[in-house]
């Protein structure tokens, strides 16, 4: 087949330069000022993460929003952050083109946490991880794309040498690099220590008709408040005319449904032939723009805007586990 104008360059260099070449330390959590002149003016550097239960949309929307952002010019990064990966495949690549997991890269582990083989050594919690993006990403028609790949660990809250090199290029990308960052999340929020949770400027959770989505909506808010993630906003996907959007609404709480997305089957078909979902097309581009306006646009969380001034952490208990339930 032929392959489409889709530009592959594994590892070519680009517009990456790091905030603080070389320093390896922590910077400030850094606010994008929101200025609300439109998702065009203003989406420049935002840090976005995607999450909610599996199957909701949260790939196909990542994906989406990465390639309509980068379609309008900007400097977009995604990063694959959930374990059973596929953002490469919503952006368009396929098999050998997809960056491979860097969780797999025993190597690079060892070498950069300074750990040796088998548990229980001593190791490094800030490596060097700056050189990290270009050399390890696949950039696809404007998106650079970042595998993150599953960490196996004994039990929740286990440091071992790869989550220490994740959590640190997670904590890079979203405090030092000045690209638009789209994280695509498992139904928790693993890589994301307090530091770099802050610097988040917006967490989307999706949700589906059905309330199960809307409980892990409601759980995954919870934990992302806890550790300093306070702008929250719901998607409800795969939205049919006869859904109850009143229903979710009601369920969701304070949780504000931020935007809606229709079911499409041409969604469903893309995924079917392992194609990405976002064509470019004229109207594709016009409804994302819309959808992005109100997803990213100004007034969540952090003052002014409806639905978010009592944003609680809603009583969880210190030390919940990492990820919500499914
Ligand atoms: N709006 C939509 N209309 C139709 N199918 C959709 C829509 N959004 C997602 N899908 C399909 O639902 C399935 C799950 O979507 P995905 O983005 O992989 O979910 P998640 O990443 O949350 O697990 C995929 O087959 C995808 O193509
Ligand atoms: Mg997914």
């Amino acid at each position: 087949m032929r392959a489409r104008e889709r530009e592959v360059q594994r590892g070519a260099g680009g517009a990456l330069a790091p905030r603080r070449p070389g320093e390896g330390g922590r910077a400030e959590p850094r606010r994008i000022p929101l200025t609300g002149r439109g998702p065009a003016d203003n989406l420049g550097g935002m840090k976005i993460a995607v999450s909610g239960k599996g199957g909701t949309g949260k790939t196909t929307l990542a994906g989406m929003l990465a390639l309509y952002l980068a379609g309008q010019g900007r400097p977009v990064i995604a990063v694959d952050a959930d374990p059973a990966a596929s953002l490469a495949s919503a952006l368009g690549l396929r098999g050998e083109d997809a960056p491979a997991p860097i969780s797999e890269m025993r190597e690079l582990i060892l070498e950069r946490t300074g750990a040796s083989e088998g548990y229980g050594s001593f190791f490094k919690l800030n490596p060097r991880v700056d050189d990290l993006p270009e050399r390890f990403s696949a950039t696809v028609r404007g998106v650079r794309l970042l595998v993150l790949g599953g960490v196996k660990s004994g039990g929740s809250g286990c440091i071992c040498p790869e989550s220490a090199l994740l959590r640190a290029l997670v904590s890079h990308l979203i405090l030092r690099q000045d690209e638009t960052v789209i994280m695509d999340m498992e139904a928790g929020i693993e890589h994301l220590g307090r530091a770099t949770a802050r610097a988040v400027d917006r967490m989307i959770v999706m949700v589906e008709p059905g309330l199960r989505s809307v409980s892990t909506a409601l759980a995954v808010r919870r934990l992302a408040t806890e550790i300093g993630l306070v702008d929250v906003v719901a998607v409800a996907n795969k939205v049919r005319p006869e859904t109850d959007l009143g229903a979710i609404r009601a369920a969701l709480g304070d949780l504000e449904l931020a935007g809606v997305i229709p079911y499409d089957q041409a969604i469903a078909e893309a995924d079917m032939r392992g194609e990405s979902p976002y064509t470019g097309s004229p109207a594709q581009v016009a409804m994302m723009e819309a959808l992005a306006a109100r997803i990213l646009g100004p007034g969540r969380g952090g003052g002014g805007g409806g639905g978010g001034a009592g944003k609680d952490a809603g009583g969880g208990a210190a030390g919940t586990a990492r990820k919500a339930s499914r």
